[in-house]
């Protein structure tokens, strides 16, 4: 799959909004990740409106490129839902996000994965920005849109780092 290789994070972004077809089709490919026991642990907010978006900006460092972008996805935990003791569903919604940026390259998007949690800082302002409930937890901003720049991939292929049968 090409795009695995050909996507790089975006940090300048063209002002052309994202069409909600295009919104639909990030989400789903999310929503087909996989998680643990099926959890599915998952919600989705959908930031277009320029004042939200620069409110992150005040509050997150990392995420200055929302200044330009015209979309954030911020993908959530609802710990409501989760099945499992250990936190499997860090990983359940880090698929989800993997599978954003796939398809988001797939379509032409660029993206940028912007942490936040297990930074409890982040986690706090950016539930405050967006309204969420108690028991609903931030992981991440992804900020999308067209891209603004063009990023190359470099050769990342390590064979040295690749061990069979044991270490
Ligand atoms: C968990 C995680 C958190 C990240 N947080 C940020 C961030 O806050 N701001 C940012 O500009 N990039 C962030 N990135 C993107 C990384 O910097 C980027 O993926 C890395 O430098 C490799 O570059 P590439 O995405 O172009 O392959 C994050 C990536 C991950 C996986």
């Amino acid at each position: 799959m090409k795009e695995i290789i050909t996507r790089r994070s975006t940090r300048k972004y063209e002002r052309k909004p994202v069409s909600d077809d295009q919104i639909q089709q990030l989400l789903k490919a999310a929503m087909y990740a996989p998680s643990a026991g099926n959890e599915q642990p998952w919600h989705f907010v959908v930031v277009r409106d320029r004042k939200m978006l620069d409110e992150i900006t005040r509050h997150h460092p990392y995420a200055q490129m929302l200044k330009q972008a015209p979309l954030a996805i911020v993908p959530c935990c609802d710990t409501g839902t989760v099945k499992y003791e250990g936190m499997f569903w860090v990983q359940g919604i880090s698929a989800a996000i993997q599978n954003i940026l796939l398809q988001a390259e797939h379509l032409g998007l660029g993206t940028c994965w912007c942490g936040v949690y297990p930074r409890q800082e982040l986690v706090d302002k950016i539930s405050q920005i967006l309204h969420l409930p108690p028991d609903i937890i931030p992981v991440a901003v992804v900020a999308a849109g067209y891209p603004g720049e063009k990023v190359e991939m470099p050769d990342r292929f390590l064979p040295e780092r690749i061990h069979y049968d044991k270490w």
